[in-house]
């Protein structure tokens, strides 16, 4: 049975992951600050923001796992904030979830990661793109696009292939530009296919990027925009 850690897994994208593995047979363990709804997981309570809590979450999943097959570093969170306006506090934040919990759960779990075994990370087009509003967002997505290159090669020699996907625009709780149907409306008219990508459709990209079928991809930041962007 694949054993998954995903963080972030209580609700929006993390959540469609998470049942993509469940469905799939998978024993899955989700790292969340916010409570986790379904019974067929086990959840731990950890603030993703603080990195001794979530290096211990992490060494906790891999014990109740028995080791780890899958990582799927998903949790993230969004601000827009004019760049002259953005305060330190609200950077180091933005970073420290979306950037340090990556480094800080792969420091904890791939030494227990077996050769063919995958990390996955939710990146964004906005670390490729990004927007007015977003300079603390797309840079931190810039850099897990980066780390996820440096740890597909330092990981390599060890069998370990490490992925990121770069959602565009995805209805969830993330961005309240969501709930406003004249954005949603526009950003539909922006993708070839006239259509948003959906979080189950997001998951099966990370099933993908997870499984067997993309033996020969590492260090890559695939696109899952449904052609909003195209860089
Ligand atoms: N929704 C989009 O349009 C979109 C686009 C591109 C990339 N992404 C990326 O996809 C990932 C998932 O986004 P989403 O839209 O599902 O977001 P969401 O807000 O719907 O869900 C985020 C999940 O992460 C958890 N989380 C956030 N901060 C945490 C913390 N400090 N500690 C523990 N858990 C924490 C939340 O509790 C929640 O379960 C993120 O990395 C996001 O940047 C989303």
């Amino acid at each position: 049975m694949t054993r998954v850690i995903v963080t972030g897994g209580a609700r929006g994208i993390g959540a469609a992951i998470v049942e993509h593995f469940v469905s799939a047979g998978a024993e899955v363990v989700v790292l969340d600050r916010d409570p986790v709804e379904r019974t067929d997981v086990v959840a731990i309570d950890v603030d993703l923001a603080e990195a001794a809590d979530t290096r211990t979450a992490g060494l906790a999943a891999v014990e109740r796992l028995g080791g780890v097959d899958v990582v799927v570093n998903n949790a993230g969170i969004f601000d827009s904030t004019p760049l002259l306006e953005i305060d330190v506090d609200t950077w180091d934040r933005v970073f420290a979830v979306n950037v340090r919990a990556m480094v800080t759960l792969m420091q904890a779990v791939v030494p227990s990661m077996a050769a063919g075994s995958t990390v996955v990370n939710l990146a964004s087009m906005g670390g490729k793109a990004g927007e007015p509003g977003q300079a603390h967002y797309a840079a931190s997505k810039a850099a897990v696009i980066s780390l996820t290159r440096v740890a597909a090669m330092e990981f390599g020699p060890r069998g370990v292939r490490v992925n990121c996907v770069c959602p565009g625009y995805v209805l969830t709780d993330l961005g309240a530009a969501g709930r406003d149907p004249a954005r949603v409306a526009a950003w539909e008219a922006g993708s070839p296919l006239g259509r948003l990508s959906t979080p189950a459709e997001i998951a099966g990209v990370v099933g993908f990027l997870a499984g067997p079928d993309s033996v020969p991809i590492t260090g890559e930041a695939m696109n899952a925009s449904s052609g909003h962007w195209m860089t």
